[in-house]
């Protein structure tokens, strides 16, 4: 099952759980459909080494997902109400209705706290941690976070020409929710000359002053990236909109626009803002996350033929090992001030807007 916010190498997770739970096992495998929108309504179908085969380079996921679906927090409309309930008698019953002797749960640290519930209701889970926002805590990495970098740091590229040729200041807003990975690794990669992220709240001054410096030194353009999440010291972040039925239901976005008018009001210097949105979870993953995809898949199948359940499989010091859920699901990983990345690029010249 996959669930939450898809992200670039779902598929080869799939894929992965798929041929090695029949090949190295002779497990049969089922598929759930829209994360636990289809354990709760009962939705699901046999996979095989054919269904699965060609999908190792795809984006999305062929089971599909669903990041408003909670079987002990099921939203529904009343009329003009939200009402929410809890299905997860029905969800777990589906489980055993099925005859699976285990649940391969795929997503970030909402679905896996959300699989750590159902560990407790008898259902047989393990985890692997999925997001493009890098945020779960216990793994060095969650596949689908590099392919979003990597399509940061090509749309930062991009800016940084345009930038240039008419002497502008460029702002590239990308996702992240509360935390700054991908606004850190593409702004580094990038050569960003402001890096603006959630956990290091920025004042609006020092940011213009970065500007100005650059001008000074005969540069005529700054290129700013920006965390959707990323705020002004004593603010808050933006909110875009609200979505009552979704398990996050402030959608953050709108940092960037924002900024790019303060700038150029501040500055005197033309801005822009772009705002990468969901290309960044879009289309193909990168050769590294095809191959944690990959990797992370194979161990999940491995626990289960261990019995070794409530677990997230996970990336540490270059290994893949599994911690239990519930230790993940306690916080989320936020970039620590002191990230060996926020100092390599303060060497250079790059600033945090503080
Ligand atoms: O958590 C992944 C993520 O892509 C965040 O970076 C972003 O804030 C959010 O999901 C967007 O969610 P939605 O797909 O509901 O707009």
């Amino acid at each position: 099952m996959t669930g939450g916010g898809d992200c670039p190498g779902l598929n080869a997770v799939i894929r992965s759980v798929t041929k090695t739970a029949i090949y190295d096992y002779g497990y049969e495998v089922f598929g759930i459909e829209d994360g636990y929108a289809g354990l709760i309504e009962k939705r699901g179908f046999d996979l095989n080494s054919d269904i699965v085969s060609g999908i190792l380079t795809h984006g999305g996921t062929i089971l599909g997902t669903s990041n408003r679906a909670n079987p002990f927090y099921s939203a529904h409309s009343r009329g003009k109400k939200i009402v929410f309930e809890d299905e997860s008698v029905r969800a777990v019953r589906h489980y055993k209705e099925w005859g699976l002797d285990g649940l391969v749960i795929v997503g970030g640290d909402g679905t896996l706290g959300i699989a750590h519930k159902l560990a407790k209701k008898g259902i047989a889970v393990v985890g692997i941690p999925k997001t493009i926002d890098n945020d779960v805590w216990g793994t060095d990495f969650s596949f689908g976070f590099h392919t979003a970098v990597s399509i940061a740091t090509e749309a930062l590229d991009r800016l940084h020409t345009t930038a240039a040729a008419h002497r502008r200041v460029m702002i590239l807003e990308v996702m992240g929710r509360e935390a700054g990975w991908i606004a850190l690794y593409s702004g580094a990669a990038g050569g960003a000359d402001v890096i603006l992220i959630p956990e290091i709240p920025y004042q609006f001054n020092s940011v213009c002053e970065k500007i100005n410096a650059r001008l000074k030194q005969g540069k005529r353009f700054s290129l700013i990236v920006v965390a959707e999440g990323a705020y002004e010291k004593g603010g808050s972040p933006i909110i875009q909109r609200e979505d009552k039925k979704n398990r996050y239901p402030v959608k953050l976005g709108g940092v960037g626009p924002w900024l790019a008018q303060k700038i150029e009001k501040q500055t005197g210097m033309e801005a822009r803002a772009a705002v990468l949105g969901h290309i960044q979870r879009g289309g193909s993953p990168i050769p590294f996350d095809r191959n944690m995809g990959t990797l992370f898949g194979k161990k999940a199948v491995e626990l289960i033929s261990q019995n070794n359940f409530d677990r997230m499989v996970c990336l540490s010091n270059q290994k893949i090992k599994s911690i239990p859920l519930e230790s993940v699901i306690r916080s989320r990983k936020m970039v620590p001030r002191q990230h060996p990345l926020i100092e390599a690029a303060k060497s250079v010249g790059t600033s945090f807007g503080v």
